[in-house]
């Protein structure tokens, strides 16, 4: 029997800082559902096909190969069998991601991929859907929200550490451009499922939410 925490929220919450730290803590595995889409549409970047094309995205996405494997305890995506993590955390990657991830057949692919992850380890898994469809009898849900200007900002921090000269306007429009194309689709939308516990992480410290989601788990007496 294995354990399962899902970690729901918008872009730039945190998720993955977080439940990368909880899963060190409580020896979990940590499963980022995010760079799975983010894997399929840099195979689309790589092939010229428009992420408005459905038909030739996922015509794409049915020949394509994902899978994920644990390096020192660090997920890596391949992409047909190629490590692509160093390629996949691009704001162009993000969006397209972000745009492929609403077609239903790509979903299908992905989330068959994460529910056999889920099915023999413990896992602390991030995404949108993760406490509404792919684990819905998960132990623990929570969904890890913050301020749009917040998160943007947070982006906009990142890049400028990598050395890029930013704006922030167009961070904080594509934010919140992405925040309502995943909430809105039709299929498997960002949902506050009712049973998750809502983290603000606005305001906290990296630690503070960390510990929060810990405990939450701790509570469960599990
Ligand atoms: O979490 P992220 O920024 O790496 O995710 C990139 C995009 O992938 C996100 O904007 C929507 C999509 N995604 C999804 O639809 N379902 C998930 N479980 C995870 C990500």
């Amino acid at each position: 029997m294995s354990y399962q925490i899902a970690i729901d929220g918008p872009a730039g919450a945190g998720k993955s800082t977080i439940a990368k730290l909880v899963s060190k803590e409580l020896g979990f595995v940590y499963v980022d559902t995010g760079a799975m889409y983010r894997a399929m549409a840099l195979n689309c970047l790589n092939n010229g096909i428009d992420k408005n094309d459905e038909e030739s995205v996922v015509a794409l996405c049915e020949k394509t190969d994902v899978s994920i494997k644990y390096i020192d305890g660090e997920q890596a995506v391949f992409l047909n069998g190629e490590n692509v993590n160093g390629l996949i955390r691009t704001p162009e990657v993000g969006n397209v991601a972000s745009s492929i991830s609403v077609y239903g057949k790509v979903r299908e692919k992905l989330v068959s991929l994460q529910q056999s992850l889920a099915v023999s380890e413990n896992v602390v898994m991030g995404g949108r859907d993760i406490g509404s469809v792919v684990l819905p009898n998960a132990d623990l849900k929570i969904y890890l929200d913050a301020d749009v200007n917040v998160r943007a900002k947070r982006r906009f921090d990142e890049l400028v550490q990598k050395g890029e000269a930013p704006s922030f306007d167009t961070i904080l429009e594509e934010m919140k451009e992405r925040d309502y194309r995943d909430t809105h689709r039709d299929n498997s939308p960002l949902v506050r499922v009712p049973d998750a516990v809502y983290v603000d992480s606005s305001y906290m410290t990296i630690e503070e939410v960390k510990d929060a989601i810990s405990e939450e788990f701790r509570k469960l007496g599990k």
